[in-house]
């Protein structure tokens, strides 16, 4: 109540009696705002919703969830089916939009213009039989983090094979060893059996010339002689180049094991950009970040697009007061606030024109070329099956990863289960 007290008293007309009755009338809402808790996102929260809570004298409670996509889509799938009204907003993935369009707000009227300024393909993403049911608030398309100064420290490369990859993480790993520095490995990234692995897994294929799980016009493509040495390559880093623990890892983790220094090579998204130049990062100023590589020949990196949006739930008990905070959250001002404090990649497009960001954080203008070229999941073929193909891939890959199953195998029987499972 304090900042809607703040607020008229400023005016100097109000009497605080006639001020509690008037926030009443108005209906001053406290909305609740369910997030994955990754980075910085929620700790930048409060200074983010800031100036919509003074503009409109409601409040917002965030409700930190899992980090893991998966995890967070499996909770708010039941929510939804249950039709709970106490979430008046759910901060979605991209890939979410056709599997639970039907609980979410049409929010095209309430946007209007603003939807104008946004990339027409990410909008196009989140609307689904002609309801945009999620805005915008940032894109996202991952890099290979490197370590510059250990890469001068021995006369190398930024790798742009996976092929390179491998030989250059396994030589610095073995000469720091060999100089003290026993904690470090060559290459960290998400290899637990979640969404991420998806990820990490179509950027191996893709840039190997296998294809992407599932193709634009619903064929599966995944058994194939390319997608099989990828994975076959990837089988061999736990344990040589990562650690055994990566089969665990996920966005975290693998920043967890950079930050404090103890990594060559990591693939992650944007965010842990400004994360790794904070005051408390070992790797501060000392990293540089590239596209990712590409493998078996092939000449073509693959980044996968990832992405969140804001929806609002038709279930909300105060839903103008979340439409209304959907839209300010997709706005250019709280786009611009999460690029400079979480190096989130906006939507809206004159902020790669921004000189603010462009010096703050200088990866996201170089970014926009990566997430305009990046490879999108297999979301919108499959529609209403996008989890549960995700949830095959992303297992079999993990089998391959952990040497229970090798590549060939696991993929002739991934493509019949994904048939099976798209045939009814
Ligand atoms: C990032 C991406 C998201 C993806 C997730 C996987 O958060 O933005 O789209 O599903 O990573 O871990």
């Amino acid at each position: 109540m304090s900042h809607k007290i703040r607020k008229f008293t400023l005016k100097g007309t109000v009497p605080v009696a006639a001020l509690l009755i008037t926030t009443t009338t108005l209906g001053a809402a406290d909305i609740t705002y369910v997030s994955g808790a990754t980075g910085a996102a929620v700790e930048n929260f409060a200074t983010l919703v800031a100036p919509w809570e003074e503009l409109t004298g409601h409040t917002v409670t965030l409700v930190p969830m899992p980090s893991s996509t998966t995890d967070q889509f499996g909770q708010y799938r039941l929510w939804l089916a249950a039709g709970n009204g106490d979430v008046d907003l759910y901060q979605t993935d991209v890939i979410w939009a056709p599997q639970l369009a039907d609980h979410f707000v049409d929010l095209s009227q309430a946007a209007g213009d603003l939807v104008k300024r946004h990339f027409p393909s990410i909008i196009e993403s989140q609307t689904v039989d002609g309801h945009l049911v999620a805005l915008p608030i940032y894109t996202d398309a991952p890099a290979l983090y490197y370590r510059r100064d250990l890469l001068e420290k021995y006369g190398a490369a930024v790798p742009t094979t996976w092929e390179d990859l491998t030989t250059t993480a396994q030589m610095i790993q073995d000469a720091e060893r060999a100089d003290g520095q026993s904690d470090l490995w060559g290459f960290v990234w998400q290899g637990n059996a979640y969404e991420g692995l998806t990820c990490n897994a179509l950027e191996w294929v893709k840039s190997s010339g296998g294809g992407q799980i599932i193709e634009a016009d619903g064929t599966i493509s995944i058994n194939n002689p390319a997608a099989v040495a990828a994975l076959d390559l990837a089988a061999q880093w736990p344990g040589t180049i990562s650690p055994e623990g990566v089969l665990a890892y996920q966005e975290e983790e693998a920043r967890g094991v950079w930050q404090t220094g103890n990594a060559v090579f990591m693939r992650n998204w944007p965010y842990a950009y400004g994360l790794g130049n904070g005051a408390d990062s070992a790797v501060k100023g000392l990293f540089g970040v590239a596209p990712l590589p590409t493998g078996q020949g092939h000449d073509m990196s693959a980044a996968t697009l990832g992405g969140w949006n804001v929806a609002v739930s038709k279930y909300s008990k105060h839903q103008d007061a979340a439409i209304s905070l959907a839209v300010y959250l997709a706005s250019e001002e709280a786009q611009k606030n999460r690029a400079l404090n979480e190096t989130s990649l906006p939507t809206i497009m004159s902020l790669y024109e921004d000189a603010e960001i462009a010096e703050r954080q200088p990866i996201i203008p170089l970014w926009k070329d990566v997430f305009l070229q990046a490879v999108p999941r297999p979301s919108a073929p499959v529609r209403q099956d996008y989890n549960e193909v995700s949830t095959l891939f992303f297992s079999a890959v993990h089998s391959v990863l952990s040497g229970d199953e090798d590549a060939a195998n696991a993929l002739a029987e991934l493509e019949l289960d994904l048939e099976d499972m798209l045939e009814d």
